[in-house]
């Protein structure tokens, strides 16, 4: 059983969606889909639905994510599909990125962080952009009401312009600010940036 409630939370959930064969892409995923190019870094990729679709589209794609069950199926995915998919299970709170991608994706992972360790993860992953190349971020905001996912030891809600905020200097290519309805009446709110670091970037 994995310490954290967060990742206990999705481990049990994507158990049910391998059971019922359910791949489908969230809204986030598919908006960011179109940017990734080259070398992906999936940053908290849960089933990794979007790692898979961008491998099939020629990315060769670095998948990390804390779910047993998860990193278990990408690789018997990529295994079988012969795709370029290196799927590590890890917990990124303390993680640090090793190298440089063209793109890096990291969709609904944030929240699950205390702010400052949110914060960190983000400018490490920003830091390892390569200049020209794209960073897709989903974090979700102050306004949402839905905690049952989130860990009672630690977790972030942006506000509502802080996502984007933290892309100054960056060419905004997305920026969505999106509602959506939750269990028990309550609501998430979620804020999504896709933008590319420009081409002259000092190291
Ligand atoms: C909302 S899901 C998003 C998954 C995927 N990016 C998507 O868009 O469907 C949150 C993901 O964060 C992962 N996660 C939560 N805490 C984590 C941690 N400390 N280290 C690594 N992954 C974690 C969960 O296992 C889950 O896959």
């Amino acid at each position: 059983m994995h310490p954290n409630t967060s990742v206990r939370f999705f481990d049990e959930q994507f158990q049910r969606q391998v059971a019922a064969a359910e791949f489908a892409l969230n809204p986030f995923e598919s908006a960011a889909l179109q940017y990734l190019t080259g070398e992906v870094l999936d940053y908290g990729c849960g089933l990794g639905n979007l790692a898979v679709e961008a491998a099939r589209r020629g990315c060769s794609v670095t998948a990390l994510d804390a779910s047993h069950t998860a990193i278990e199926h990408i690789e018997a995915v990529a295994r079988k599909a012969r795709l370029r998919i290196s799927a590590t299970e890890a917990d990124l709170r303390e993680h640090r990125i090793d190298k440089d991608y063209d793109a890096i994706v990291c969709i609904g992972l944030l929240m699950f962080f205390d702010c400052p360790t949110a914060y960190r993860r983000l400018a490490d992953m920003q830091a390892h952009v390569r200049p020209g190349g794209v960073a897709a971020v989903n974090v979700l905001t102050e306004g949402s009401t839905f905690t049952d996912m989130l860990a009672p030891e630690g977790h972030c809600l942006f506000k509502t312009d802080g996502l984007i905020e933290r892309f100054a200097g960056w060419q905004v290519l997305y920026s969505k600010i999106e509602t959506f309805p939750a269990p028990h009446d309550t609501r998430k709110v979620f804020a999504t940036a896709i933008a590319r670091k420009p081409s002259e970037w000092p190291h």
